[in-house]
């Protein structure tokens, strides 16, 4: 960095220099000197050997610009190298009656010509008559005489009209002038007032007369002895056609300069071209004219860009002009432009406002469906005439759930929350506001027909409480197909308790038969405490849960509602309970309570075979367990197809279950027992039972009575592995 900074600042004087060389162009040939005091000296005049054209030899003394080689002597006052003129001194001719026969010669100089156009001759005195001979390709002349008699008669109005002034135009072209006076005409007889006559030849406009002039002092005061003086010059006496012709005289060597004929002498001058400005005398004279700098003279409306001789002026894209130089860009002036912005800004702002109320109104008309179809489905699932059955405290053990209290309770239907998932639809875990475990269960279809009933099934749903039954909490009306919630039963099913993974395990008699008797009870109490009847309409072992200790606990009641005349649903139906269904349903289509009594016996038998409702036989043929068992029955069979595990307790005892279930399932209804029959059997078989152990106590009958007692905690604790298994509880 440090090694850099002297190369820095040399760059840096280098730029500077050549921008100084590049925005000063030189008006003097390089090398030379281009100023005497302030006045600048352009090429082709100049100071020296080698520095000026032929002809333009000029010398500075004393901060003045001479003509160098004038036989009088000349001071330059202006050169102008466009027009081809220069203002410098020229002498005055006087005439005084004292001295009379003065006068002033004037020799121009090879390309120098005294102007016609821009110098007048005048002469000051009362009595004078004033000559002008001169010399252009001929010999030409002029005179003026001004008459005066008294100091009154003088024209006091400052112009030169022949009373004390007089002025004269002269010949063209003139190479050399000699003003001289008439002596027939001199001041002998005015020198009281005007002892001397003066006469010149100076540029036009610049002599301002005063009559006090006449008397002399004041005159010679003023203008000592010269006056300005305009001379026209040429670069060569030729025409350009001519004058190009030798390059070696050749005077327009600009690159971007020409040539042209001068108008006010023989001769021709040279110029930049029209977007270069500088010396066209001189090679790298005529330099570039940076347009955009100059607005004023080069005038643009629009976008300036300065080119190589020229310049362009567009308008910004979006505008349309015909001629910026000229035009104004319409229509985007600053004030037009700030007005467009607003008013942009402006209908921006208005759109995104109108978006974000659009927006809003779509958020509010979607919120307004969700609710409206909320309510579509409340009324339809009969969620009216609940709520006023509710409200008139008819029905104080249901409650209305929300569909956003389910959604929460079951983290929105997560599958890690499913419990069991059937023919009907899937039971899910729900975790309520209060903490309660609950079961819900989202059917997949219901029939439209039948939802006018569904409210009033769950009147009398929620009216049933039974130890035995799971206990319906309450239901979702806001969703297309009502959701249940339940109890949650935490133990698994009948159905996994005697055919699941843990099948090793042995269930006492005591507790299978406990658990039938419970089934059969819940069942009897559906069927007795109202009218209708509540038919189960899907007892099966899976449809029996089992809560704490075994207790059993009968869900899935009121199929019944779920029912329908569909085809499709009554085959998806069948195939769901099939081993259970009681046959006549299949032949009349209508469940009653003996239909439940017929699906009873076939869990019956469950519990005593522990086989499946369908199942494979040793050679892997798939029979129907109750036809099975009818069979064995008719055989006397019955030791083969029931539990090895429950044999040694009598089959005194189980020959008496088997009787009770034969009879469940009679084919005709009506040979079927009702369900309080079944129930009260099942209790006074197992009573009787009890009593036979106590009175002939064996080896077993402790563990026995311990295991089949309702509250005994060793019953728990041998059945620890199968609680802790994660089962379809709830189901
Ligand atoms: C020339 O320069 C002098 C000072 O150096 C100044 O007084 C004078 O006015 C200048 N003349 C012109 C015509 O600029
Ligand atoms: C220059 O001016 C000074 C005084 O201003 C004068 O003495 C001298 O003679 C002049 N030189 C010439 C060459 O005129
Ligand atoms: C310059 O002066 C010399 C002698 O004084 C004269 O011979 C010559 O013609 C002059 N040149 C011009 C251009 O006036
Ligand atoms: C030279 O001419 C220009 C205009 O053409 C003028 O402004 C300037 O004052 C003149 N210089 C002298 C010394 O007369
Ligand atoms: C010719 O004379 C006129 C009047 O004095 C002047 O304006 C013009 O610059 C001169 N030069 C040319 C080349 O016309
Ligand atoms: C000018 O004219 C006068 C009178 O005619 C004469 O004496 C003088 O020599 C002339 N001057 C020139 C330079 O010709
Ligand atoms: C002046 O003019 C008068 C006539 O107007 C003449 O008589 C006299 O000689 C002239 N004087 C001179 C010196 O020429
Ligand atoms: C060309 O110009 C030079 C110098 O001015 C001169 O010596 C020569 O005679 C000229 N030639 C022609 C053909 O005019
Ligand atoms: C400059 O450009 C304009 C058009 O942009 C053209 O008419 C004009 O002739 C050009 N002038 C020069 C000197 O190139």
């Amino acid at each position: 960095m440090a090694a850099a900074l002297p190369w820095l600042i040399f760059a840096f004087i280098l730029l500077l220099a050549s921008i100084k060389s590049s925005t000063a162009s030189r008006m003097a040939k390089p090398g030379c000197r281009e100023t005497c005091g302030n006045f600048t000296i352009p090429y082709p005049f100049g100071i020296g050997e080698g520095c000026f054209r032929e002809g333009f030899d000029v010398s500075c003394v004393n901060n003045s610009v001479y003509r160098h080689n004038s036989s009088s002597r000349l001071e330059i006052y202006n050169i102008s190298l466009a027009g081809g003129q220069a203002r410098l001194s020229t002498l005055i001719a006087s005439n005084c009656f004292n001295s009379p026969g003065g006068w002033a010669s004037l020799n121009t100089g090879k390309f120098f010509t005294v102007s016609t156009k821009a110098n007048k001759l005048t002469a000051v005195g009362c009595n004078t008559l004033a000559f002008l001979v001169g010399f252009n390709e001929y010999s030409a002349g002029a005179g003026c005489f001004s008459m005066c008699t008294d100091k009154q008669s003088v024209d006091d109005s400052g112009q030169c009209s022949g009373m004390g002034c007089c002025q004269t135009s002269i010949a063209p072209n003139l190479i050399s002038s000699n003003i001289t006076f008439d002596n027939r005409f001199n001041n002998s007889e005015v020198r009281e007032f005007n002892p001397c006559s003066y006469a010149f030849v100076a540029e036009q406009d610049w002599f301002k007369f005063e009559p006090s002039y006449l008397e002399g002092e004041k005159f010679t005061e003023k203008f000592k002895d010269v006056v300005p003086t305009v001379l026209d010059w040429v670069a060569g006496n030729e025409y350009c056609d001519e004058a190009v012709k030798n390059m070696s005289s050749y005077a327009c060597i600009s690159k971007n300069g020409h040539c042209i004929n001068s108008l006010n002498a023989t001769g021709y001058l040279c110029a930049c071209n029209d977007g270069f400005e500088g010396n066209p005398y001189l090679e790298e004279g005529c330099q570039d004219i940076n347009e955009c700098s100059f607005p004023d003279q080069y005038p643009c409306n629009g976008i300036c860009s300065n080119m190589i001789g020229n310049y362009s002026c567009s308008c910004k894209s979006g505008t349309q002009s015909i001629d910026p130089k000229r035009e104004t860009c319409d229509p985007i002036t600053a004030s037009e432009r700030a007005r467009l912005t607003k008013m942009f800004t402006g209908i921006s702002a208005c759109a995104i406002l109108l978006l974000i109320c659009i927006f809003a109104l779509l958020m509010e008309c979607q919120k307004r469906k969700l609710v409206k179809e909320k309510k579509i489905f409340f009324q339809q699932n009969g969620g009216l005439l609940l709520y006023e059955q509710i409200r008139s405290k008819q029905v104080d053990t249901v409650r209305i759930f929300t569909r956003e209290e389910l959604e929460n309770a079951t983290n929105n239907f997560d599958s890690s929350r499913e419990l069991g998932r059937g023919g009907h639809g899937t039971v899910y875990k729900g975790i309520l506001k209060d903490s309660r475990v609950v079961a819900i269960k989202r059917s997949k279809v219901m029939n439209m027909t039948q939802k006018d009933e569904f409210a009033q099934e769950m009147i009398i749903l929620s009216q049933i409480n039974h130890r035995n039954v799971v206990k319906l909490l309450g239901c979702c009306l806001e969703v297309e197909v009502p959701m249940l919630v339940y109890e949650c039963i935490p133990n698994g099913t009948l159905f996994e308790l005697l055919h699941g993974k843990n099948k090793r395990l042995s269930i006492s008699l005591d507790t299978r038969l406990r658990i039938a008797q419970e089934s059969a009870e819940a069942l009897a109490y559906l069927h007795s405490s109202a009218y209708p009847p509540i038919v189960h309409g899907d007892v099966k072992s899976p449809n029996i849960l089992l809560g704490d200790n075994y207790t059993a606990k009968v869900t899935d009641f009121g199929a019944s509602m779920m029912l329908t005349t569909d085809e499709i649903q009554f085959m998806t139906l069948v195939q769901g309970t099939i081993g259970y269904l009681d046959p006549e349903y299949l032949q009349e289509r209508q469940l009653t309570e003996k239909s439940d009594v017929y699906s009873f016996g076939v869990v019956l038998l469950e519990l005593i075979t522990m086989k499946f409702a369908i199942y494979s036989d040793s050679a892997g043929e798939r029979k129907n367990l109750a036809s099975s068992f009818l069979l064995a029955m008719k055989e006397n069979g019955l030791q083969s197809i029931l539990d090895k595990d429950i044999l040694e307790f009598g089959m005194e005892l189980l020959q008496e279950v088997a009787q009770l279930a034969k009879s469940c399932l009679s084919v005709k209804g009506e040979e079927r027992p009702l369900m309080t029959e079944v129930a009260e059997r099942l209790k006074s078989i197992r009573v009787t039972w009890r009593e036979q152990l106590i009175q002939n106590p064996s080896t077993e009958t402790e563990y026995l009575l311990e295991s089949s007692s309702d509250y005994d905690p060793s019953s728990t604790g041998q059945h620890r592995s199968l609680m802790a298994l994660d089962l379809e509880s709830g189901r």
